[in-house]
């Protein structure tokens, strides 16, 4: 698949197709760790993300020869746990998007939860662009899946409390929904989450992808998080504010007359 994870669409042998996110990829065990803590948050804020499996890899796995890390060498995939995240719909009868043409995005059936992930993603300190698929499940609805998550808290845990980080870059949908109104959900949802929640995810881990210090600088990170928490929606305005400053230099740059424009003025004076 494309991605810097170098993930693979396979088939587990409960028939599901699942994209295969593989332990020791180019980006690090972390983001496996990641992706599992972000699912079950984002599932709690009632936010579509596919579900996500442990996938055993055998020795025997049909086609095993064909799973390598192209790094400068062929690198084979480990047998052992990895991570799979199912494909919301049966990708051999529908259609699975990375983008949607604007025309399409008042189709959208959960625009109104773009926000929430926005929020969701200035709270969680998401270091990479924020990616949806898309499918249409009945009708002529399309529906948008949280993906590629395994980049929030600052991607290695290196959260700070009350630090702004920068925003998840500016992924079109966002221009088209009223993301200052879901995004105040968002903020509130967030607020309300039981701290059971954050820490939930911690045992279903497999214990093969931590590495050496990784359980108390996860525990530490967790701990950060729940102080950001409290403060999101501080956070929250001081990113209002910054973009309302952002929409006023902008306007003010559009209003200032243009270079081209005052020298065919002075050349329909000279014309006169
Ligand atoms: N659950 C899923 N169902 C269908 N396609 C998916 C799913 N998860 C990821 N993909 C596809 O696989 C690609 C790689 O996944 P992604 O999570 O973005 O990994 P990476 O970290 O390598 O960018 C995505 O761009 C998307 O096309
Ligand atoms: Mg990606």
């Amino acid at each position: 698949m494309r991605g810097r994870s170098q993930s693979f669409l396979v088939r587990g042998s409960d028939g599901a197709c699942y994209v295969a996110k593989f332990a020791n990829n180019p980006l690090g065990n972390r983001t496996l760790i990641n992706e599992c803590i972000v699912s079950d948050l984002l599932t709690a804020l009632r936010v579509a993300t596919p579900d996500l499996a442990i996938l055993h890899l055998g020795d025997c796995c049909q086609g095993r020869e064909e799973l390598y890390f192209s790094t400068n060498t062929r690198e084979s995939i480990v047998s052992g746990l990895h991570l799979g995240s199912k494909c919301p719909v049966n990708p051999d009868a529908v259609a699975i998007f990375d983008f949607l043409p604007r025309a399409l995005y008042s189709r959208l059936g959960n625009l109104a939860d773009l926000g929430v992930v926005f929020a969701f993603d200035e709270w969680a300190a998401h270091v990479d662009n924020r990616q949806f698929i898309f499918a249409r499940l009945k009708g002529s609805c399309f529906t948008a899946w949280a993906i590629d998550n395994g980049m929030c808290f600052g991607k290695d845990w290196t959260l700070t409390p009350n630090a702004l980080y920068a925003s998840p870059r500016c992924f079109d949908i966002y221009s088209y929904c009223d993301l200052e109104e879901s995004a105040r959900r968002g903020t509130h949802l967030i607020e309300a989450l039981p701290a059971a929640e954050l820490y939930a995810a911690h045992r279903k881990i497999p214990r093969d992808w931590f590495g050496a210090g990784d359980d108390i600088a996860l525990n530490t990170m967790l701990e950060t998080l729940r102080k950001r928490q409290q403060d999101l929606v501080a956070i929250h305005e001081q990113v209002a504010v910054a973009r309302e400053l952002r929409n006023l230099a902008s306007r003010a740059a559009r209003s200032r007359p243009q270079r081209s424009l005052a020298f065919s003025d002075a050349g329909a004076r000279r014309e006169k």
